[in-house]
């Protein structure tokens, strides 16, 4: 595993592609693969948000942005993407079967049916999940639930990683210090948030993309992209699913058990990334 810190966003696919299993060394090492013609391919599946990668250079804007945005494919529709490790690899946190259950049958539900949701829709087709979630309304509601449902779980798999856990560090260590005080009052608040929220939901961590960071909760699938139905708006950099499906298993009705481990997993590299992008895309 290499050393996840200081990385660029040109640089993400060597992260995804480090916690992935068939790309190590024991196929082939992470420079051998960037050499290889499936770099985008592979890298947008291992990637749940578009990755960036050495082939595919462009302005670090752009670069950021892609990061930052759930796109389909070029047959234009959404895939459900790989998770970047094994399913039994964030236990004792969160169990092997509820991490299958959970990609396998609940995310690639809501992919299935965001398709269908979407296709011969002149409003929604050939759109970016972010551009969607941006116009959708609450009229929209089969785009609205697996449109959601599919950006919070690809944004979901993204922050947690096995080697994950710790604190936050550099620019984001900051930036958590300076709106919540201290990284154990923002653990605070973001776990009031996630164990609070009723019924079934997220909680998020977000950002402004101007220095601001707000803890936030939203129901369902709805997430703090979408912009014409929810209050408090931002790019989520963080964000943990609450339905029972994602823990029941394991922890039954012991949501808050499940909330204190989830730190156990949080890949606080990709937040920032996150972090990082949002700023850079905000930027006139
Ligand atoms: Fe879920």
């Amino acid at each position: 595993m290499v050393k996840l810190s200081g990385y660029k966003f040109t640089e993400l696919t060597f992260i995804y592609s480090s916690l992935s299993e068939p790309f190590t060394s024991k196929n082939m090492n992470k420079r051998q693969f960037l050499k290889t013609g499936g770099v985008i391919t592979a890298a947008t599946v291992l990637n749940p948000f578009y990755a960036c990668t050495t082939a595919e250079k462009g302005t670090s804007k752009e670069d950021a942005a892609k990061l930052l945005t759930v796109a389909s494919n070029q047959a234009g529709e959404f895939v459900l993407p790989a998770l970047a490790f094994a399913p039994e690899a964030l236990e004792p946190n969160i169990d092997k079967m509820t991490m299958e259950i959970h990609h396998g049958k609940h995310h690639a539900g809501y992919v299935r049916k965001l398709n269908a949701a979407i296709k011969g829709n002149a409003t929604f087709e050939g759109k970016s999940l972010n551009n969607i979630l941006a116009t959708v309304t609450d009229a929209d509601t089969g785009v609205r639930n697996n449109g959601g449902g599919h950006y919070n779980h690809s944004l979901y798999w993204s922050v947690m990683s096995p080697s994950g856990g710790g604190a936050p560090a550099g620019k984001l260590a900051e930036a958590i210090n300076g709106q919540f005080g201290g990284f154990d009052k923002f653990k605070e608040a973001f776990s009031t948030a996630a164990k609070t929220r009723f019924g079934s939901g997220w909680a998020w961590l977000i950002t402004d993309g101007k220095g601001k960071l707000s803890v936030t909760s939203t129901p369902n699938q709805d997430n703090p992209l979408m912009s014409k139905i929810v209050t408090e708006t931002g790019t989520p950099i963080l964000g943990i699913d609450v339905w029972e499906h994602a823990y029941y298993l394991n922890y039954q009705n012991k949501r808050g058990d499940y909330v204190a481990n989830f730190f156990n997993v949080i890949n606080w590299e990709a937040v920032a990334a996150r972090l990082d992008a949002a700023e850079m895309v905000s930027k006139a």
